[in-house]
């Protein structure tokens, strides 16, 4: 990959971390990553992302309202289950809730406000990397649950469209996988 240029090896090479550790981003280093999300791209800039983050003791508070969400979802989870759920929000020193909020448009459809919100969640996980930190993008059956955006303080039209946890980075970088344009891409 020589003479690729050093911000476009960052794009090719970036690279999700499933195992993350403290400490993490300040407040001023949460700012630059909300700035970097907020410059998604937006059709008639209904500015549609949404974004609640979770830190220190907090994330014990949010485990506890995943916990209720999976013996919602299922009353007869067993212990485990329901450790993994409470103890969710702690595999990372921060986690940001990005959420859409849907509003009716004559001409940006709620799939186009998904896919924009979407775009911040990815941004949010550039900005993470940029500045040497390290995040993945989380959804499962959480980010399915209307009554958990609500205990968040989400509004009726908002919904997640994922979990963006961030820290330092602690496992082994994944190999970059080697895939071919061409599998993907034909000219027209
Ligand atoms: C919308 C969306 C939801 C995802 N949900 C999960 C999830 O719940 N759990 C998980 O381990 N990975 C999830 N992933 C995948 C990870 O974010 C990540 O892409 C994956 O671990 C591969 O790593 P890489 O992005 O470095 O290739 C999700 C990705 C997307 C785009």
């Amino acid at each position: 990959m020589s003479g690729v240029p050093s911000s476009l090896r960052f794009l090719q090479e970036r690279n999700s971390a499933a195992r993350l550790a403290g400490p993490g981003p300040g407040a001023d280093e949460l700012e630059q990553m909300l700035q970097c999300a907020l410059r998604s791209p937006d059709h008639a800039r209904l500015r549609p992302w949404r974004f609640i983050s979770i830190q220190g003791d907090r994330r014990m508070a949010f485990g506890e309202l995943l916990r209720a969400s999976l013996l919602r979802r299922d009353p007869l989870a067993d212990q485990a289950a329901q450790d993994r759920a409470l103890n969710a929000p702690l595999r990372a020193p921060l986690v940001i809730a990005v959420l859409v909020s849907l509003t009716e448009h004559p001409k940006v459809p709620f799939w186009e406000q998904r896919l924009s919100a979407g775009c911040a969640a990815f941004s949010l996980t550039l900005a993470a990397e940029a500045m040497d930190y390290a995040a993945i993008w989380r959804t499962g059956a959480f980010a399915e649950d209307q009554q958990l955006v609500r205990d968040l303080g989400g509004a009726e039209n908002e919904e997640f469209v994922g979990f963006v946890y961030v820290g330092r980075r602690d496992c082994p970088a994944k190999p970059i996988p080697d895939l071919e344009t061409d599998d993907f891409h034909r000219v027209w």
